[in-house]
């Protein structure tokens, strides 16, 4: 008896190889676009106070980042996730609850999506460090941002991040909804 395996119906413009490398770009691009997005939450709220400048700098630089996944999209021909508009809203208001929270509130979301990222390119350098020179450019991209986020981690946590009441369950929460909102992003 011959069997046939119809293969699952694609998203409009996930061809026939959706590889690994289209999934890796759409989850950074989504990631990126939602880092923007908490910082200007954060900055909505704490843009007049003396951490306004900090959070602004870290938030130019997510731009930085956002701009260079738009061009790798664009270039490997990969569709940005669907979850887009939901990643628009919910990053602000993440960004703009946790700073209404307070300063350090705001600093603990920072540390903890940060954290996150930073495990997560960590992985994806490891991943593209077995393809050799074919994806070496892509992968001192991702470490180059790597070490941004590290840094944004590092500044959330000497503003007092920890200081936040509540601090390990805020963390543990927010990172939960990162993970999450990574997976869903690279499939969708
Ligand atoms: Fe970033
Ligand atoms: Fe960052």
């Amino acid at each position: 008896m011959r069997v046939t395996v119809k293969s699952a119906p694609r998203l409009p413009g996930a061809n026939a190889e959706e590889t690994n490398l289209a999934r890796m770009i759409r989850v950074d691009h989504a990631g990126e676009f939602g880092a923007v997005q908490i910082y200007r939450g954060q900055l909505a709220v704490l843009g007049h106070t003396a951490a306004g400048k900090t959070i602004r700098h870290m938030e130019e630089q997510e731009q930085a980042h956002l701009k260079t996944f738009d061009k790798l999209l664009a270039e490997h021909d990969v569709r940005p996730t669907v979850l887009s508009p939901v990643w628009h809203v919910a990053g602000f208001a993440l960004g703009a609850v946790t700073a209404l929270m307070g300063e350090r509130a705001a600093m603990a979301c920072t540390a903890a999506v940060e954290d996150v990222i930073d495990e997560h390119y960590a992985a994806q350098v490891a991943a593209l460090e077995h393809d050799g020179e074919e994806h070496a450019a892509l992968k001192d991209t991702i470490e180059a941002f790597r070490q941004d986020e590290v840094q944004h981690r590092d500044t959330a946590l000497a503003h007092g991040a920890e200081q936040t009441p509540g601090y390990d369950a805020l963390s543990a929460v927010i990172k939960a909804g990162c993970r999450l909102a990574i997976r869903l992003s690279e499939r969708f």
